[in-house]
Order: C-alpha cells, then sequence, then structure tokens
C-alpha cells in the first residue's frame, strides 16, 4: 500500500515536529525533507519492541552496518565492509567529523550548488570557507567548473559531494563518479560523499566508495523511512580511507540515539517492501506535479529526477524576483523552500517536496497558482 496515502491532512497536523510547527495552521507544509507517512511496521515493532524492554541506553554493536551492508549488497550490488563503518550521531555531524579526519582545521570545502543549505552553515560554523563549484545548466557536474574550485581551494581541501544531488535530485553516474575521484587525487583534495538520498533513489544510484576507494561516505535510513528524530547515520571509509575513520573518536559513536540505531536497522533489514511501495508512490507524485504545473503554472519549470523526493522549480518565469517562495507563502498560504539559501544558482527558484498526498500536492500547486495569480493580477 502506498505509504503517502495512508494519512489525512487532520492526523498530520497533530504532528509535533518542524514541517508541521513551523508556520501557522493556516499554512500548508511542503518544504523540509520530512515525509507524510506513517512509519514502516518493521521500524515500528523495533521501537515499541526497545520501549518494551526499557531497552533505551546507549548504542552498542554492529547490526546498523550489517543491515546497510545487506540492503547495499541486494539494491546496488556493492557490499561496504561492516568493519570499514562507525556509527555517528546524524549524516551532517558525521560530515564534519570526515572534515576533522581528513583536513586541516581551516581547510576550504568545495560544494556544487545549488545545494542543501546546511553544506553552507555547517561548513561556516566550523570557521571554514564554502568554494562553490556550481553544476551545469543541465544541473550536472561541471568539470571544468569543479577543477576550477580544486585548484582555487588548494591541495588539502575536501569536497562535500552529494549523491544524489539535493534539491535537483541528479544522480551521479559511475563515469562521473570516477572522474571525481580521479580530479580529486590530482588536486590533492579528499572527497566525503553525503549519501543520504541514495535508497529514495529510482534509478541506478552507484555509491562513490564502488568507484573510488579512498572516499569517504555518509549513509542513513532516516530520509528513506523518515526517521530524522531518531538520531543516527553510519560514516564508511574505502578500503585506502580505513586508517583514516579508525581515527574517528569512540565518543563520536554515543551521540547517536540507541533507539534510532535500532530503527535504522530495521528500516535497512525489513524494510524494503515499505520502502519499494513509497518509490512508487513518488513516481506517481511526479507524474501528477508534471500535469498540476502544467495546468495551473505553465511558466513554471520542472525536471523530474530520480535521486530524491523534493522538486526544485525554476520559477524565474513567473516575474516573482528572487524569491517566489515568498509570494507563494504570502498570498497563497502554501510553505516551500527558497532557492536562495541554496547557494549560486538557487535565486528564482523553490523547493517542493513530494512526500506527501495527491491531494496535499494537488493543494498546493492551487495555492502556489492563487499566491501567483494574486500577485499579478
Ligand atoms: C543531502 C542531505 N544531507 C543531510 C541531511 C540531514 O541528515 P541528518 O539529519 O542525518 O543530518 C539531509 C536532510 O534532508 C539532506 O538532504
Amino acid at each position: 500500500m502506498n505509504p503517502l496515502r495512508q494519512l489525512t491532512l487532520d492526523q498530520l497536523r497533530q504532528r509535533t515536529s518542524m514541517k508541521w510547527r513551523y508556520y501557522p495552521e493556516d499554512v500548508l507544509p511542503v518544504w523540509v525533507a520530512e515525509m507524510d507517512v506513517p512509519l514502516a511496521e518493521p521500524v515500528a515493532r523495533a521501537i515499541t519492541d526497545a520501549v518494551t524492554r526499557g531497552d533505551t541506553g546507549y548504542p552498542a554493536g554492529t547490526a546498523y552496518a550489517e543491515a546497510l551492508a545487506g540492503f547495499a549488497k541486494k539494491r546496488w550490488d556493492w557490499e561496504p565492509a561492516v568493519e570499514r563503518m562507525a556509527i555517528v550521531p546524524d549524516v551532517m555531524l558525521g560530515v564534519v567529523e570526515m572534515f576533522r579526519l581528513v583536513s586541516h582545521r581551516d581547510a576550504p570545502v568545495v560544494v556544487n550548488c545549488p545545494v542543501y543549505p546546511p553544506f553552507y552553515q555547517f561548513v561556516e560554523s566550523l570557521g571554514r570557507s564554502v568554494v562553490e563549484a556550481p553544476l551545469d545548466a543541465t544541473w550536472r557536474i561541471d568539470f571544468a567548473a569543479l577543477e576550477e574550485a580544486f585548484v582555487r581551494a588548494g591541495r588539502g581541501a575536501v569536497y562535500l559531494l552529494c549523491n544524489p544531488q539535493n534539491p535537483t535530485g541528479t544522480v551521479h553516474t559511475a563515469a562521473e563518479l570516477s572522474q571525481v575521484a580521479e580530479l580529486a587525487r590530482r588536486h590533492g583534495i579528499r572527497v566525503v560523499a553525503d549519501e543520504i538520498h541514495a535508497p529514495v533513489t529510482t534509478s541506478d544510484f552507484v555509491p562513490y566508495l564502488s568507484v573510488a576507494d579512498d572516499g569517504l561516505s555518509l549513509m542513513s535510513a532516516s530520509k528513506a523511512w523518515n526517521l530524522a528524530g531518531l538520531k543516527a547515520a553510519l560514516a564508511i571509509a574505502g578500503p585506502a580511507a580505513a586508517d583514516d575513520l579508525a581515527r574517528l573518536p569512540e565518543e563520536v559513536g554515543h551521540g547517536a540515539s540507541h533507539v534510532g540505531v535500532l530503527a535504522h536497522t530495521a528500516a535497512f533489514r525489513d524494510g524494503v517492501g515499505w520502502l519499494d511501495a513509497l518509490l512508487d508512490g513518488l513516481d506517481d507524485n511526479r507524474r501528477l506535479l508534471t500535469e498540476l504545473l502544467a495546468e495551473h503554472l505553465p511558466a513554471v519549470r520542472y525536471t523530474p529526477a530520480p535521486g530524491t523526493y523534493l522538486a526544485w522549480l525554476d520559477c524565474r518565469e513567473l516575474g516573482l524576483g528572487d524569491d517566489p517562495a515568498r509570494t507563494f507563502l504570502k498570498q497563497g498560504k502554501v510553505a516551500l523552500n527558497s532557492g536562495i539559501p541554496f547557494g549560486t544558482g538557487g535565486a528564482g527558484f523553490v523547493r517542493m517536496n513530494l512526500a506527501t498526498s495527491p491531494e496535499v500536492l494537488t493543494e498546493a500547486v492551487r495555492r502556489m497558482a492563487a499566491g501567483w495569480n494574486e500577485t499579478s493580477s
């Protein structure tokens, strides 16, 4: 059964998480990457069993790593070694720890913009600088721009690769990833791959470490099974980066939630049927969004992309300036992410969250169109 069709708006409004509480009740939220789904049954069971046992202490063992390894083998024909994985509190804190392992404390960080805003925020809060390498016009890696950014960042910098890419949903190919690895080695840059959206990918996903044995990757069940409130993620090292990961301080793993680890483990081990139903539902929503935009907002450009449940909408032809999300919120009472915090290339765009019911999606586009009509009339 499609998990995106199981909850009513009234039920969702009872939620107390960021998506549902940040804006007042008259605003329809289709922004932050939380999904409007009930928990997968095996995940819910793992949590309630832990609660029944009072099993709420510190995380231990390698079950999460084993579950991810099993999932990766079946899904991507790639099996990460359990001994080269470490539990971290979440993906972004894991990214920060990887930076510390492989680069000097003020080494710059290269990112492909437009990109998930915390890529800027976390790097800047570390006191480091971000060097942008804009994606090309089709949202793929522009290797000339990447090389130029590597040169600007200098030897010893890091490249934070988003694979698949948020917000564009681009799934990097094996050839592109190999080229990344080769270019990075040539310029003395270490690569940290944020692969949190990998399980959501509906086309062939290629793990960065399957082509680069000196890479570090972060994976998690948090996006694909909606577990952001159950903090846990895995850092993974390729064979040539094993010594780097071995230097991760033990206490970093203590920042993950034990119940989170149990939930993530159940997701990767037993939540595949649920995930497949979700992916079908997301495909339906991509088609629905295409139709809705054609009908109500034909000037908005949307290219359905396989690597995310987010939609990156080019609203530049609407004449709403750099921040159309503001108009949609004020005039249409629908909350989308503004493109501006996504860095260079984000102005005039909004990010929409498709992980919702067809009814909410339809209402969201109706409100966007109403907001735009009000402004342009
Ligand atoms: C690319 C990317 N990385 C990291 C995160 C956040 O993950 P975590 O909550 O595990 O830090 C998100 C959340 O949407 C994301 O899209």
